[in-house]
């Protein structure tokens, strides 16, 4: 399938890794022209590396942490000087924290505000000028499965995730004066550093092996696996091209059947 995006600008924010690094891979596979960003300048770097070994494509990249203003003031000043405009806007970054609500405190909510969402709405509010150059923009930005089956020990997140569900729905309806679509997608249980991370933590206040945690919550899976953020990219780059035309505003679960609710 051809998804119509040769030649276009995309960038993937939350890149070195995970399912930011898939994203922007495709992306070049699919001929794009791709700028990437994270904040360590080092993961950035070796990214790179690893995408022209991979794909024989080029990237861009610019350090930044998109919970600093400043940070996002400067990626945009950055994307002025290198890019006329932008077809595509990936933003990865997000992510949970384990903890039950009696144990999480005022900092510990608005850190993952930040995270989560305030971040993605700096990106989006920073990258508009330039998505409105494209003629036909796209955003598409990551949520998660808990936002529409909450997990437990995850309140946080499941709150803030849903949060870029209504984003979603309000900024696609707003920016079609720009002719912009705005979609997430919503992955499920995915093996990227975040997850790794995650599994290490529990099988050490349990005293199991990592393997064991890996098992275990793959069993509540339908599919009875964790995704593969290669298979969570190719939804975020299907939702960024121009087979997704008629897509805007919707959140679409990646998730191996773990959501089980009817809408
Ligand atoms: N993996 C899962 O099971 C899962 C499930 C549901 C939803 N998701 C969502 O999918 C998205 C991607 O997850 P992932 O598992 O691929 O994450 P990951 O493996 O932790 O990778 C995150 C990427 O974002 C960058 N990053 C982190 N904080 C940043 C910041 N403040 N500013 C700029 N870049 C930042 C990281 O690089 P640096 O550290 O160098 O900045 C890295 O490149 C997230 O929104 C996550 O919530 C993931």
């Amino acid at each position: 399938m051809n998804l119509g995006i040769e030649g276009e600008t995309a960038l993937v924010v939350g890149a070195s890794e995970g399912i930011g690094f898939e994203s922007a891979k495709a992306l070049l596979e699919e001929g794009a022209d791709v700028l990437i960003c994270s904040r360590n300048a080092q993961k950035l770097e070796a990214a790179a590396r690893e995408l022209k070994a991979s794909t024989g494509r080029a990237v861009r990249r610019f350090a930044a942490d998109i919970t600093k203003a400043a940070d996002v003031g400067a990626l945009k000043q950055w994307i002025s000087d290198v890019a006329s405009k932008l077809d595509i806007l990936v933003n990865a970054v997000g992510g949970s924290r384990r903890a039950l609500f009696e144990d999480l405190d005022d900092a510990a909510w608005l850190e993952n505000y930040e995270f989560n969402v305030l971040g993605t709405v700096r990106v989006i509010r920073a990258m508009v000028t330039f998505l409105q150059k494209s003629g036909a923009g796209r955003i598409v930005v990551l949520g998660a499965a808990g936002a529409r089956m909450p997990y437990p020990n995850q309140v946080v997140s499941n709150v803030h995730k849903a949060g870029l569900i209504a984003l979603v729905k309000t900024l696609g309806v707003e920016f079609q004066k720009y002719d912009i679509r705005v979609n997430s997608v919503s992955p499920g249980r995915t093996l990227t550093a975040l997850w790794k991370t995650r599994a290490e933590q529990i099988a050490l206040d349990r005293g199991i092996t990592v393997d064991a945690v890996i098992h275990e919550f793959s069993e509540e899976i339908p599919m009875g696996r964790f995704g593969k953020p290669e298979e969570i990219a190719a939804m975020v780059v299907f939702l960024a091209s121009h087979k997704a035309s008629y897509v805007n505003c919707q959140s679409i679960l990646v998730d191996g059947g773990i959501a089980r609710g009817l809408i």
